[in-house]
């Protein structure tokens, strides 16, 4: 049993929606099949943008969705993806299995998916292999509102107005495929490009610059030092690798004890990382105003049996729904320097929501955590304190319990908990401290496998349930977890 006190009334910060954002790159069966299917499709669509995945992506409120890449985006030429889809270009995705890309989806259908879902935008530009001319007319293609060849150019390409575009990634991965810079030169480059990444009529954009790998702790001291007062966001890249191996990372599925346990171990990391590179940040940025946008991470496995290496095809089970939801918990915490974060990727490529074969389409474990944990989207967080009891397998420890809890704007508070631990339940007992509690209720993901998953024969084969047995006296929430599960509370005042 693990004792907990909820301070009811504390505010620690909103909690900024776009931590619950998303990533698409043309990658794999991402972009092509699994969101676009064309006009032509025989698979029911809304201007080629497949219905049925556009309709599960629309109830999670997705905030962000960041677009083309990835290090596609540092090849990507946007000019070859706007105008008659006739006459648009066609390519190798070389970065990406060798595959065509014929460019039929480009800026006008990526805005319109934006427009689909009530998303941001969030584009990144081409540092790596574009210009600083390409980069500026693709911002002012975008929002100019006025005259010019640019803006003239979308309007015969059949959109009049301008759309906003509020957040645009200057180069991705510039340590690596966006063209193995050091920071220092990238630091440069960064002050260049962005320095052309316009606000045109009235259009404000927030411009993220390229941060480091998981502990390139030298990447981001380099980058703040040299340009945090021409950015206003940093990304962060790290992924859940099981093995740490590149060349052998550990299968999605049909995993042991032991990957479990050490998959969860890797992925708390995250929590040291955005402590280490805040603690950077907080050198050179004092008041908080550079945001970190870790906009990848999740986990990656070996590609499926028989898929195409390059396409990044993986399943998703029970332990990719714990680690996405302690993921989470762990933005929300450090939710005074994250500011957006995006999973990759949203459909077919990597931890995806959701997955697709012909017109079949099925929700992942974790889609089902990003649909319980909508609650905490721009709410207030509330602080908490308790010990964790110790999860340990042979010789090692890891926390067994991860909370996060807020209250949203009509006083609703949500508690979000996973029990990290594959053997054992974890008994929680919650002290409301102040306010008022009325009612509890509350949904849990559990399944006794915890290799579990979802397939196109048997989709719903992961899901979650009403959680039964949630107690609510004295101001006293208790709830039992199960092993290897994610629940959400809601407490009414
Ligand atoms: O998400 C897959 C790839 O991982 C991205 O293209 C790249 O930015 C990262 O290395």
């Amino acid at each position: 049993m693990v004792k907990v006190i909820l301070k009811a009334n504390s505010d620690k910060g909103l909690i900024n929606r776009n931590i619950y954002g998303h990533f698409s790159e043309h990658l794999g069966r991402c972009i092509y099949e699994g969101l676009w299917v064309g006009e032509e499709s025989p698979i029911p669509n809304t201007e080629g943008i497949r219905n049925d995945v556009l309709g599960a992506l629309q109830k999670l409120n997705i905030p962000v969705l960041r677009w083309p890449g990835g290090c596609f985006a540092d090849e990507y030429h946007w000019k070859d993806g706007v105008g008659p889809k006739s006459q648009r270009a066609r390519m190798i995705n070389t970065h990406w299995g060798g595959v065509e890309e014929n460019n039929h989806f480009g800026t006008h259908e990526f805005m319109r998916l934006c427009e689909l879902l009530g998303a941001e935008p969030y584009i990144s530009g081409n540092l790596g292999s574009g210009t600083v001319q390409e980069m500026q007319e693709w911002v002012e293609y975008i929002t100019f509102d006025g005259e010019s060849p640019m803006a003239n150019w979308r309007k015969q390409n059949g959109r009049e107005e301008p759309w906003k575009l509020k957040y645009f990634g200057v180069g991705n991965e510039n340590w690596g495929c966006g063209g193995n810079m050091r920071p220092e030169y990238y630091a440069d480059e960064y002050r260049r490009y962005a320095t052309y990444v316009r606000n045109y009529s009235g259009n404000q954009v927030y411009k993220i610059a390229c941060g480091p790998n998981d502990s390139n702790y030298e990447w981001m001291e380099v980058l703040m030092r040299e340009a945090a007062r021409f950015m206003d966001g940093i990304s962060l890249h790290y992924y859940t690798i099981p093995t740490g191996v590149w060349e052998d990372k550990g299968n999605a599925t049909g995993f042991g004890e032991a990957e479990w346990f050490t998959t969860l171990k890797k992925t708390l990391f995250m929590d040291e990382l955005l402590v280490k590179h805040s603690e950077i940040m907080d050198k050179y940025d004092p008041e908080g105003r550079v945001g970190i946008i870790v906009d990848e991470w999740g986990t990656w496995y070996n590609v499926e049996p028989g898929t195409n290496p390059g396409f990044l095809y993986q399943q998703n089970t029970m332990r990719d729904a714990v680690l996405a939801a302690v993921n989470l918990n762990i933005f929300n915490q450090h939710n005074k320097r994250v500011q957006m974060a995006n999973l990759a990727q949203i459909v077919n490529v990597l931890q995806s929501l959701v997955l697709t074969e012909g017109d079949k389409m099925l929700l992942t474990p974790t889609y089902h955590v990003f649909d319980m944990y909508q609650v905490h989207m721009d709410a207030q967080r509330l602080d908490l304190s308790y010990e964790s009891p110790g999860y340990t397998f042979g010789d090692e420890t890891i926390p067994q319990l991860s909370l996060s809890a807020s209250r949203n704007k009509d006083g609703v508070i949500h508690v979000t908990a996973c029990n990290l631990s594959h053997t054992d339940e974890l008994e929680v007992v919650c002290q409301l401290e102040a306010g008022q509690a009325a009612s509890v209720s509350g949904q849990v993901l559990h399944h006794t496998d915890f290799g579990a998953f979802n397939t196109f024969e048997q989709p719903e084969e992961v899901k979650p349930a009403a959680w039964e047995g949630l107690v609510l006296e004295n101001n006293t929430l208790r709830f039992v977890l199960p092993p290897a599960s994610v629940g959400v509370v809601a407490v009414n005042g």
